[in-house]
């Protein structure tokens, strides 16, 4: 079964489907930009102050531009831009989403995976007003050997491939769960680690316990990895990863594997509110058993803003 058949059975909502296959067209020809143009800095950055490379530019034109194309969306904001965006202004039930085109692009010039991620809404007039709650669904796409395409409208999670000879997503695996007990871990902001009480704790129980430590730089590739073998967890103590761009996309995707994506201080990630369109939090995600026992530790850092 391809994508737009499983989209078919598996969503009533024609602006949703049409999003998720903008998106996945979009993928094809991001992917086709990252195997033969060279990947260069520019001397621009983004709003939370990291240097856009060459194909964070192209990949968030190719995105809008299939995005507008749909008719579905009314409004989307994007790691590489300043501001939200509208195509065409206040149209009720229409869709609103959040993306960053090359998620973990810092890595893509070392031939590591890096991936596209992208949270969409319905039923909010502008992200201000939103939580990941009002997410309808998500979806990822990892760019690596081949292009792997992961979504949910809220009726499990179902992963894809790119068949590069019939031109399509296939299906390869239904109805993703994680379970508890698998000994992966992904850690991010060892360099902060002085400063988050529980850190050095935490590394040491997963040390003891015999986990592998599985982290690439690029936050799409690990939670794939996650999703993909059905456990684990993956931490970001330090606030650097955004709630519309990385945070809620993936905080859908795990709960509806059946897993938990927390903040550190107990709250679910998808009840946070959006106070800025570049807000960030500490995140704890993964397998319900792994994400708790990691925030035994970290509690201790939590700090309410
Ligand atoms: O976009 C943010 C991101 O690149 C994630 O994809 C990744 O997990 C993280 O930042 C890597 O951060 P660091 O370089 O601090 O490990
Ligand atoms: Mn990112």
């Amino acid at each position: 079964m391809n994508l737009a058949q499983h989209l078919q059975k598996n969503c009533e909502c024609k602006d949703t489907q049409k999003t998720i296959l903008a998106a996945a067209s979009a993928s094809i020809d991001i992917y086709q930009a990252l195997k033969v143009q060279k990947i260069e800095y520019t001397h621009q950055e983004n709003t939370s102050g990291e240097t856009q490379l060459s194909h964070d530019l192209i990949a968030d034109e190719i995105l809008a531009k299939k995005l507008e194309a749909t008719g579905s969306v009314s409004c989307f904001v994007s790691e590489e831009r300043a501001s939200e965006m509208c195509f065409i202004k206040h149209i009720p039930n229409k869709l609103v989403v959040a993306f960053d085109p090359i998620d973990g692009s810092s890595v893509a010039s070392s031939g590591l995976a890096v991936g596209t991620s992208m949270g969409i809404y319905r039923g909010v007039r502008n992200f201000l007003e939103a939580t990941g709650r009002h997410q309808v669904a998500s979806v990822y796409f990892v760019y690596g050997p081949r292009i792997i395409c992961v979504y949910s409208t809220g009726k499990g999670v179902h992963l894809f491939a790119y068949d590069e000879e019939a031109k399509q997503f296939n299906l390869e695996q239904e109805n993703l769960k994680l379970k508890d007990g698998l000994k992966i871990c992904g850690i991010g902001s060892l360099q902060k680690s002085d400063n988050i009480a529980g850190f050095t704790d935490l590394i040491n129980h997963w040390g003891k316990e015999g986990f592998s430590l599985r982290y690439s730089g690029s936050m799409t590739a690990d939670m794939n990895g996650i999703l993909k073998r059905g456990g684990g967890i993956f931490a970001y103590p330090d606030s650097k990863l955004r709630l519309l761009y990385e945070c809620n996309p993936f905080a859908f995707l795990i709960e509806q594997a059946g897993g938990k994506a927390r903040d550190m201080c107990g709250r679910d990630i998808l009840d946070l509110p959006i106070k800025a369109i570049d807000d960030t939090s500490p995140i704890l995600i993964g397998a319900t058993k792994e994400v708790e026992a990691a925030e035994k530790f970290l509690m201790k850092a939590c700090k309410i803003n």
